[in-house]
């Protein structure tokens, strides 16, 4: 949906604002910040809830050369929307056996590869598809998830060369994944950093040629310059979100929120001191007062562990909701003041017009904000503004 002409005045219950401009920006500032390595963007549980495609052709737009998914259907949606081999590399990374293999060998897909398993399935799929596999072998440097075991690599690097030389695969990647890049100078960060450094050398010296190494995600990417290599992957940064609120804000890397979310108000209505609101009655108002009725709750993706707590921007001031958050609605307190039923409820934005952030819910919720984005439902409309890069030219 593109609502750009008027953005703020469309009557929706509800909607996700997704600043397109800001994400331009956000790849540009990203880029710059790993100048000598080329930017995949993490396009994921659809652009980490704001819209797969649209952010994925807004983040070619400003220079980033790869798409990144975790699971292969995502992958394949990217190439079934247009982004073409010609215009953009993209790479999914979980795979389950039986997994569509041979479609992705055939949409031009880099596959990740962690294990033999996945080896002798990809090399059937390049055989039936008649071309090589584009494969990209996962190292596990100490994350203990996905990846190859350190003992188990010479076996796997031996077999993906094997596969190789019989024309079946081409091994155009080397990679792996950090566990604890947002928590600055944590010991992990170096250790993985040097198995990675002996992982890919010996695979290297073993006859591979990886067109890039690569293991930042984007803590790594703002904050641990050595672990650029030729590929940064980064995901929460180009929504504008900051990794951990320890790192800093997102302002303090050059970054802008994308997501603003908001609603407007149901019902505005007096009632009396005393009155319990919404499910169990876990909040009594303190005196007469008047309520508004924000239409949003958990099927949303509104987080239900923010009853009580959860921040909202109406008529200029900040309210917090107002006992449970239910599956559709919540009810936040106004102290008296009566805004017009339909006026705006800004859950979070940027910041910078008085607004929560999302970094605000997830303080209220106890998760990250990388939950908080990704989780808004799909009963909640994406509106894209400022789709048109040419836009940018006049920043
Ligand atoms: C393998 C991999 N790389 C990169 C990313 C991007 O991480 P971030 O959003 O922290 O940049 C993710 C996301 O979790 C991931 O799973």
């Amino acid at each position: 949906m593109n609502e750009t002409a008027h953005p703020r005045t469309a009557p929706l219950r509800a909607r996700a604002e997704i600043d397109l401009a800001a994400l331009r920006a956000n790849v540009r500032t990203l880029r710059a910040r790993a100048s000598g390595a080329a930017l995949m963007a993490v396009v994921k549980a659809d652009a980490y809830g704001h819209g797969a495609v649209p952010c994925a052709r807004a983040a070619v737009a400003a220079g980033a050369t790869w798409l990144g998914t975790a699971t292969p259907e995502e992958a394949l949606a990217l190439r079934a929307a247009g982004l073409t081999p010609e215009q953009v590399r993209v790479m999914c990374w979980l795979w389950s056996p039986g997994g569509p293999w041979r479609e992705a060998v055939e949409a031009d897909v880099d596959v990740s590869v962690s294990g033999l398993w996945a080896l002798a399935e990809v090399r059937e799929a390049a055989r039936a598809a008649g071309r090589p596999a584009r494969v990209q072998l996962k190292a596990d440097t100490g994350l203990g998830r996905n990846g190859c075991q350190p003992a188990d690599w010479p076996e796997l690097v031996a077999q993906a060369l094997r596969a190789q030389a019989e024309g079946l695969v081409r091994i155009t990647g080397l990679w792996s994944h950090f566990a604890c890049a947002d928590e600055p100078g944590h010991p992990s960060i170096a250790a993985q950093l040097a198995r990675f450094r002996e992982m890919t050398a010996y695979a290297e010296g073993e006859g591979v040629r990886p067109e890039v190494r690569h293991i930042a995600n984007s803590p790594a990417t703002l904050t641990v310059p050595e672990s650029h290599f030729d590929l940064v992957r980064t995901g929460i940064a180009l929504y504008g979100l900051s990794p951990s609120p320890e790192l800093g804000v997102p302002a303090d890397f050059g970054l802008r929120p994308v997501m603003t979310l908001s609603a407007s108000l149901a019902l505005v209505k007096h009632a009396p001191g005393g009155h319990g609101i919404s499910y169990g009655h876990h909040y009594v108002t303190p005196g007469e007062t008047t309520l508004g009725l924000v239409p949003v709750g958990y099927a949303d993706g509104i987080p239900r562990h923010a009853s009580g707590s959860g921040p909202v921007l109406v008529g200029g001031k900040w309210r917090t909701v107002a006992g449970r958050i239910a599956m559709d609605q919540f009810v936040v307190d106004l102290g008296g003041d009566e805004p017009e039923v339909g006026s705006q409820a800004v859950l979070f934005g940027p910041g910078d017009r008085g607004e929560p952030t999302a970094e605000d819910w997830a303080q209220a919720a106890g998760t990250i904000a990388y939950e908080i984005v990704t989780r808004i439902g799909t009963r909640v409309p994406r509106v894209y503004l400022h789709e048109d890069a040419r836009e940018d030219a006049s920043d």
